[in-house]
């Protein structure tokens, strides 16, 4: 059998599943290699420094599995490593290899998105502390103006698979409140669970404000990416293999795993040393 060369894609659990059914929507003739780190979920509210050591560590094991192109599929992970990882990491360790995330192509589409430059933000407390959004747009589009908010109990409530209660509603509004106040006419979903509450989220804000959910955007701009980089392109393998690990498999990954992917699937568990 030829030798595999995957797209890699990490997240801190199963988050990043749903940006990987997206792209695989968009890109299914490629190899993919996911890694979840369900062992040490959640990092939006652990250290930056923390935060970096354990997408280091992620993206060692993917480039070592022959991954020649990662993807953060995590929002914290993005906002605090993905920068260091890219500027410092790779250019000592592994020059030929390339890792990217999903907060720049989040913030792209927002950038097209928005009429009035007010652009919202919910996402974990991590990714609001690192300021790694308002940094971002500042460098790109220095006119729009970004408003962050931390947003911990979401993922809480996605993975107990309460978006339907009746306490889900009170929630989001406590979150999307202050955002709507600023006027804002986007509002990115800064973290890989808040695209399984689009439609509440859609429900509260009403149709003038455009809703940027990352799993779409991410797989078009990766799309993009691939037929502007022949040289990273023409080394992956196009055998459809959909291979996935995590630090911690539970019973909860396995059903979780389904409902974030779209199929059921069959996790390998690694452990980091
Ligand atoms: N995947 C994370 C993110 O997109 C959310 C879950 C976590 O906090 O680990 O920010």
């Amino acid at each position: 059998m030829a030798r595999v060369k995957a797209i890699g894609m990490f997240d801190s659990g199963f988050g990043g599943l749903s940006v990987l059914r997206e792209v695989v929507k968009v890109l299914p003739q490629y190899d993919y290699m996911y890694l979840g780190d369900n062992a040490r979920t959640p990092y939006g509210t652990r250290s930056s420094d923390l935060v970096y050591e354990f997408t280091k560590q992620a993206v060692d094991f993917l480039f070592s599995r022959r991954c020649d192109l990662v993807i953060l599929a995590c929002n914290t992970a993005s906002a605090d490593a993905l920068r260091k990882i890219q500027q410092e990491y790779l250019p000592k360790k592994y020059p030929r290899k390339r890792v990217l995330g999903v907060i720049v192509p989040a913030l792209e589409e927002a950038i097209e998105a928005t009429k009035n430059n007010r652009v919202g933000v919910l996402a974990t407390e991590g990714t609001v502390v690192s300021k790694t959004f308002p940094r971002e747009m500042k460098l790109r589009a220095p006119k729009i103006r970004v408003f962050q908010q931390a947003a911990p109990l979401l993922v809480p409530l996605v993975e107990a698979g309460e978006r339907k209660t009746p306490a889900a509603k009170p929630i989001l509004e406590n979150y999307i409140r202050p955002l709507l106040k600023k006027n804002i006419d986007t509002l990115i979903l800064g973290c890989t669970h808040y695209g399984h509450l689009e439609k509440e989220i859609k429900r509260i804000v009403g149709k003038k404000i455009r809703l940027v959910s990352e799993g779409p955007v991410v797989a078009r701009k990766l799309n993009l990416y691939l037929e502007r980089h022949p040289e990273i392109e023409s080394r992956l393998t196009r055998g459809k293999r959909r291979t996935f690990y995590t630090t911690d498999l539970s019973e909860r990954f396995k059903r979780l795993g389904a409902v974030f992917f779209g199929t059921a699937i069959r996790p390998q568990k690694i452990t980091f040393r």
